[in-house]
C-alpha cells in the first residue's frame, strides 16, 4: 500500500499505460484524478476502477488548454484537498495519431503543433498547475513520459521526437527548482510498449516490445517514496535499443 491516501493526477488516463497506472495507484490505496481530451472514454475509465468515485474521477481536459488544466488541479484540491503526485501520459506521435506520414518539410503547420503542443507544452501546463501546491506541501513527484524518440531522434517523427527531448530539459528543470522545497521530478522513456499491436515491429536488442505494466511499475517506483533520493533523472527502459547498432 505505497499510496495510502496519496493523491494523483494522470493525464492521458483514458488509455494506455495512463488507465493503467491509475489503476495500480488505486489498488495501493490512493486517489486519481483521472483525466484526458476524451470525455466518455475517461468518464468511463473512473467509474470502473471506482463505482462511487470515491477514489477516482473522470475530468475532461486538453492539455493544450491551460484554463482546463488549471481546472484539472482546482477539482483535485476540491476533491482530494491535495496533490501529491502528477504523471504525465497525454501524448502521441502526431505522424500516427493524425494519420500523416509526409516528410517533415511537408508536415502542415497544424500537425507541427499539434506534434509539439500535446507532447510538450501539455505537460509544461500540467507542471505549473500542480508545482504550486506541492510547494506548498513541501512534497510531490511529477513524473513526465519521454520517449526512446526523444533520445535517438525519429525521421517519421520530427515534432514529437523534439518535444520529448523536451520533457527531458523540462524534467531536469523541475527538479532544479523544486529540489529544496520537497518536490521530486523524474522522466521515463520507454521504448517501444504493447500498448498498440504495431510497436510489437520496432525493434528492440530483447527481441519484444515491453508490457505497459513493466513501464507502470517503474514510474509507480519513482512515485512512491523509495525512491525519495531520486530526482531529474531520466530512466530509459527500452528492452536495450538505445545501446544502438539496431538497424
Ligand atoms: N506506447 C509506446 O510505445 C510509447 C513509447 C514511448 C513513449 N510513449 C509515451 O507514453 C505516453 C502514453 O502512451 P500510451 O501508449 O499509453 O498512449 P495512449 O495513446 O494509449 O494514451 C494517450 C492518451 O492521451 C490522450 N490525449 C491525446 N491528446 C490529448 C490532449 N490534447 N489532451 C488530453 N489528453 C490527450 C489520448 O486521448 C489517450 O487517451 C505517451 O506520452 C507516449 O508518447 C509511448
Amino acid at each position: 500500500m505505497r499510496f495510502q491516501n496519496k493523491v494523483a493526477i494522470i493525464t492521458g488516463a483514458a488509455s494506455g499505460m495512463g488507465q493503467l497506472a491509475a489503476k495500480l495507484f488505486i489498488e495501493e490505496g490512493g486517489f486519481v484524478v483521472m483525466t484526458d481530451i476524451n470525455a466518455d472514454a475517461v468518464t468511463a475509465a473512473a467509474t470502473e476502477l471506482s463505482p462511487d468515485h470515491q477514489q477516482a474521477v473522470g475530468v475532461q481536459a486538453d492539455v493544450r488548454l491551460y484554463e482546463e488544466v488549471q481546472q484539472v488541479a482546482d477539482e483535485a484540491m476540491k476533491k482530494f484537498g491535495r496533490i501529491d503526485v502528477l504523471m504525465n501520459f497525454a501524448g502521441g506521435a502526431e505522424s500516427r495519431v493524425l494519420n500523416c506520414h509526409k516528410p517533415f518539410y511537408e508536415m502542415p503547420v497544424e500537425v507541427i503543433d499539434w506534434g509539439l503542443d500535446v507532447n510538450l507544452k501539455g505537460a509544461v501546463y500540467f507542471c505549473r498547475a500542480v508545482m504550486g501546491q506541492m510547494v506548498q506541501q513541501q512534497s510531490g513527484v511529477i513524473i513526465n513520459l519521454g520517449s526512446i524518440s526523444g533520445v535517438e531522434g525519429s525521421g517519421g517523427a520530427v515534432n514529437y521526437s523534439a518535444a520529448k527531448s523536451g520533457i527531458i530539459g523540462l524534467t531536469k528543470s523541475l527538479a532544479l527548482s523544486g529540489a529544496k522545497q520537497g518536490v521530486r521530478a523524474c522522466c521515463v522513456s520507454p521504448g517501444p510498449v504493447l500498448t498498440r499491436p504495431g510497436m510489437a515491429n520496432m525493434k528492440t536488442r530483447l527481441g519484444r516490445a515491453a508490457d505497459p505494466e513493466e513501464v507502470v511499475d517503474l514510474i509507480l517506483y519513482l512515485c512512491s517514496d523509495k525512491a525519495g533520493f531520486i530526482t531529474g533523472s531520466n530512466y530509459l527502459i527500452d528492452g536495450g535499443r538505445s545501446c544502438g547498432g539496431m538497424d
